[in-house]
């Protein structure tokens, strides 16, 4: 379905938790979020259920985000409830890769199609500190075991941070030399804590490699190959070359609540409702979007929630 600004919106983020295994200092506040009651979050039946009526209104590409998703009881049986309902032609999932030794088959076998791992830095003592304690080895473990299990296309997100890893850049290019992966350099988003870090353009990237050579690009991200590289580089530009224009998205929160856009304060509640009523708030949802954000002029987003609570 096209919303008001003639954008086709074919594409789901689902939250399915706001939990998360890591404290990442630009998205987790240090102490934590607390705990939800169970009632509080959507179950399996009703976030498969939200992903049929999603459907039904022209979504054809699911995303599953959190949080992390993978902390998330009965992830395996959302994967599966939504990678069979009609229409959905692509299953993907953003994980930060800490559980994906472990889980990386049985997502395969649950129907994801796509990986995407959020790794920042390739130190292990930075990684330790960005993420307040996280251990990078296991990440490694991670992608190990998704290229093990079949998984292909997986995107590596990098949140570029001045004076954290600018330095690592030609590290990360070289992993996309070496490895059939998307290095996707992301802007940092003045949201929640996000606000709190260094913002570097991603144009820096091309400056410093202008070696890379362009390819035809993916909607949001401007994308390039080295000379001989096995991967590619995007370069994701929320912020110097706002995408609002070829936004196809919308986002369910864990908690039912629809967002039509990342950086508006909207919400539509989904919980309770079914059938029709369900597919006429999604599509309400959808007729709602606002054109697009104004984090250019104000250097805040006006999303009310923080990442961890929306789904990165
Ligand atoms: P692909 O399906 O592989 O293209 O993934 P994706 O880019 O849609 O998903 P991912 O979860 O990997 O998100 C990557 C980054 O894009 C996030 O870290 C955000 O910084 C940014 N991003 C995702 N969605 C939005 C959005 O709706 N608006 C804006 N402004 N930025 C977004
Ligand atoms: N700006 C940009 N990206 C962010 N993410 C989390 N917070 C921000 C922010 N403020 C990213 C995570 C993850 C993705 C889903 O969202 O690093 O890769
Ligand atoms: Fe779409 Fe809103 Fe993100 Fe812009 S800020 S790309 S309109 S979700």
């Amino acid at each position: 379905m096209e919303d008001r600004h003639a954008r086709a919106i074919t594409y789901l983020r689902l939250s399915v938790t706001d939990l998360c295994s890591l404290r990442c200092r630009y998205c987790m506040p240090a102490a934590g979020i607390p705990k939800r009651d169970h009632g509080d979050i959507c179950s399996v039946e009703e976030l498969v259920e939200i992903t049929r009526a999603a459907a039904d209104c022209g979504i054809r590409k699911v995303r599953l985000t959190g949080g992390e998703p993978l902390v998330r009881r009965g992830i395996l049986d959302i994967c599966r409830g939504a990678a069979a309902v009609p229409g959905v032609e692509e299953l993907c999932l953003t994980t930060n890769g800490a559980a994906l030794s472990r889980l990386a088959g049985p997502l395969r076998e649950a129907g994801v199609d796509r990986l995407n791992v959020s790794l920042d830095t390739l130190r292990p003592e930075r990684y330790a500190y960005m993420t307040r304690g996280g251990r990078l080895e296991e990440v490694f473990q991670g992608l190990k075991a998704a290229a093990a299990a079949g998984f292909t296309g997986t995107k590596l997100n990098v949140v570029l941070m001045k004076g954290f890893n600018d330095d690592e850049i030609p590290d990360f290019l070289d992993i996309s030399c070496r490895y059939p992966v998307e290095v996707r350099f992301i802007e940092l988003m003045p949201i929640g804590e996000g606000r709190n870090a260094q913002f570097l353009p991603a144009e820096a990237v091309l400056e410093s490699n202008p070696y890379l050579r362009p390819l035809e690009g993916s909607g949001v991200a401007r994308r390039y190959r080295s000379p001989g590289g096995r991967g590619t580089v995007g370069l994701i530009e929320p912020m110097s070359r706002r995408f609002c224009a070829q936004c196809d998205r919308i986002r369910v929160t864990a908690d039912g609540k629809l967002k039509p856009c990342l950086h508006s304060n909207q919400e539509i509640s989904l919980r309770g409702l079914h059938g029709e009523a369900l597919r006429q708030a999604v599509r309400d949802g959808i007729a709602a979007k606002p054109e697009r954000h104004h984090m250019n002029e104000t250097g805040r987003s006006e999303a009310g929630r923080s990442m961890h609570q929306i789904g990165g």
